[in-house]
């Protein structure tokens, strides 16, 4: 893909403040075309990380991407959210304007269906939620399953979990709807915990960006919540970009390290419910099904993240 071409994408996601940076790198890259966003509940609920995916979708001037709203809950659980980390909102910190339009008619199925149908190429889906609406989509629309030419995905981790010692956040919302994703026959790309937890900002990238402009402080007011919270929860330097490194990923695959292997979810056990069991050693005769990131080039990610957040006015 490059800037002539660039690669069309649909970002289902549950903003959330990672998701906010994920949704303005995209945005501002050439190499991918954003044609849509779908919402799920995650990080808050469907109506709040909606209303914050419009919202960011005005910050950086583009209110023509349409927004689908999804899932109001997990599959067959009832959904937790993560209103410690994001706020009761899902966006703590800045005090944007309301959204200047509402949500786009159409469920999230009926927006991806048409969109894989009339793609002239395959389409890559990127999810940086919990994969409740991406298992509708797999489940419901085998016949579409060669228009996908991808899906690159926010979660799990092949050690440990951030939301139970055992699981991320955004497998363990909703472990059934990730165990059908894994089992599907899309290629899957799994962005976790390993790759994640280098890429992370502190407040000197805030004070970088902002008084550059509206995007730039929006993004400040972000950074500060959310390097706050992991300055304060986990003692970190700062806050771990989750759901940016899966749209970095896609603008420069040099960036992350993967292995092609078998990944298997778990739904049963309590104590491990929503741990992504990786066959790192390949020790078990599963078939491999997941390229896992295992590195990532700190130093380039967050050059490329700066890089094009700043360049929003
Ligand atoms: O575990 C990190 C993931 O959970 C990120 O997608 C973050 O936005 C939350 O949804
Ligand atoms: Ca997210």
């Amino acid at each position: 893909m490059s800037e002539n071409n660039p690669r069309k994408i649909i970002l289902d996601c549950d903003p959330g403040h990672d998701d906010a940076l994920a949704i303005m790198l995209a945005t501002a890259s050439p190499e991918l075309e954003l044609l849509g966003l779908t919402t799920v509940a995650g990080n808050s609920l469907v109506e709040n990380t909606t209303r914050n995916a419009l919202i960011v979708l005005d910050m950086v001037n583009r209110a023509d991407i349409p927004v689908h709203v999804g899932a109001v809950k997990p599959l067959l659980r009832e959904l937790r959210t993560a209103a410690s980390m994001h706020g009761d909102g899902g966006l703590d910190g800045p005090v944007p304007a309301a959204p200047s339009r509402p949500a786009d008619d159409g469920s999230v199925l009926e927006f991806i269906e048409k969109t894989l149908t009339d793609a002239a190429e395959p389409i890559t889906l990127v999810a940086t939620g919990p994969l409740t609406n991406i298992a509708a989509v797999v489940t419901e629309l085998p016949h579409l399953h060669h228009k996908i030419a991808e899906l690159v995905f926010m979660g799990g981790a092949i050690e440990l979990g951030n939301w139970t010692p055992a699981a991320e956040f955004n497998i363990l919302v909703d472990p059934e709807a990730a165990d059908i994703v894994m089992n599907s026959p899309i290629k899957k790309t799994m962005i976790g915990l390993e790759v994640t937890h280098e890429a992370w900002l502190d407040d000197s990238h805030a004070n970088e960006l902002r008084g550059t402009g509206q995007c730039g402080d929006f993004v400040a007011e972000l950074l500060d919540h959310f390097v706050g919270f992991h300055q304060q929860r986990f003692e970190w330097p700062g806050a771990p970009i989750h759901d940016a490194v899966t749209i970095a990923h896609l603008i420069d695959p040099s960036l992350v390290t993967t292995i092609f292997t078998n990944v298997t979810v778990e739904t049963q056990s309590e104590l491990t419910l929503g741990r992504t069991v990786v066959d790192v050693y390949s020790v078990t005769d599963k078939s491999p099904n997941v390229h896992v990131g295992t590195h990532i080039n700190r130093d380039q990610f967050v050059t490329l993240l700066m890089s094009r957040l700043a360049s929003h006015s």
